[in-house]
């Protein structure tokens, strides 16, 4: 790309600067023009860029296709590589089930299972998901019969506003699952990551102990 320059300016009369030499107002006016031109064509890794290259390079974002199994139906995408499990089930296949909370690992409102295992779906990249078997709050139910932890939920009214509840009972059934439910205790250490803004814990833990006691 070639930046055109300003002529040459002529001292002012009486300067004392000769007309070969630089001046300090050819050097401004030159650093000027060529300051304005980088800034508006962008500059990247030191080159200069016009807008149609600023537009090749947007376009050519680094994109993977996966295929993998969500509660139970095989499903197939393309997707740029730094989106996570949690904006492919939400964005791409339409399950607004999984929540977003924090979209940093520390509410766990995103909570699903990758392979019978809890896992926080914003922090999971969904391109290392070939093959695996996700579920989600949606395909938790055998048709219209509930999940019995889901039907705890609502026996035990373990939920106000009802936003942390997807994750908490997919948390819940990975507790389950793993035997961490010896006691309110322990159900409560091995469910921390899951937070719930209204202070429902008391009835979720219920829901959870009563869960697990009935397997
Ligand atoms: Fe994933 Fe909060 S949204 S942990
Ligand atoms: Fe409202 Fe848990 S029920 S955040």
């Amino acid at each position: 790309m070639s930046v055109e320059l300003p002529g040459p300016v002529p001292p002012p009369t009486g300067s004392g600067e000769s007309s070969s030499a630089p001046s300090r107002r050819t050097f401004i006016a030159t650093s000027t023009a060529v300051g304005g031109a980088a800034v508006a064509g962008g500059v990247i890794g030191g080159t200069l860029l016009t807008a149609p290259e600023e537009a090749t390079a947007a376009e050519a974002l680094p994109s993977s296709r996966v295929s993998l199994t969500v509660n139970g139906t095989r499903r197939t995408v393309t997707v740029d590589n730094r989106t996570s499990l949690l904006d492919l089930l939400r964005e791409h296949f339409e399950l607004t089930g999984s929540k977003k909370g924090c979209n940093a690992g520390a509410c766990g409102a995103c909570t699903v299972l990758v392979d019978g295992r809890r896992v926080n779906s914003c922090l999971t990249l969904a391109v290392r998901l070939e093959d695996a078997e996700v579920t989600t709050i949606e395909g938790l139910a055998d048709g219209d019969e509930l999940h019995p932890l889901q039907q705890a939920f609502i026996d035990e009214d373990a939920f106000q506003c009802g936003y942390c509840t997807p994750g908490q009972i997919l948390s819940g059934v990975g507790c389950i699952q793993e035997g961490h439910t010896d006691s309110p205790e322990e159900i409560r250490e091995w469910m921390s990551g899951n937070v719930c803004r209204c202070g429902c814990y008391v009835k979720i833990v219920r829901a959870v102990e009563q869960t697990a006691a009935r397997k």
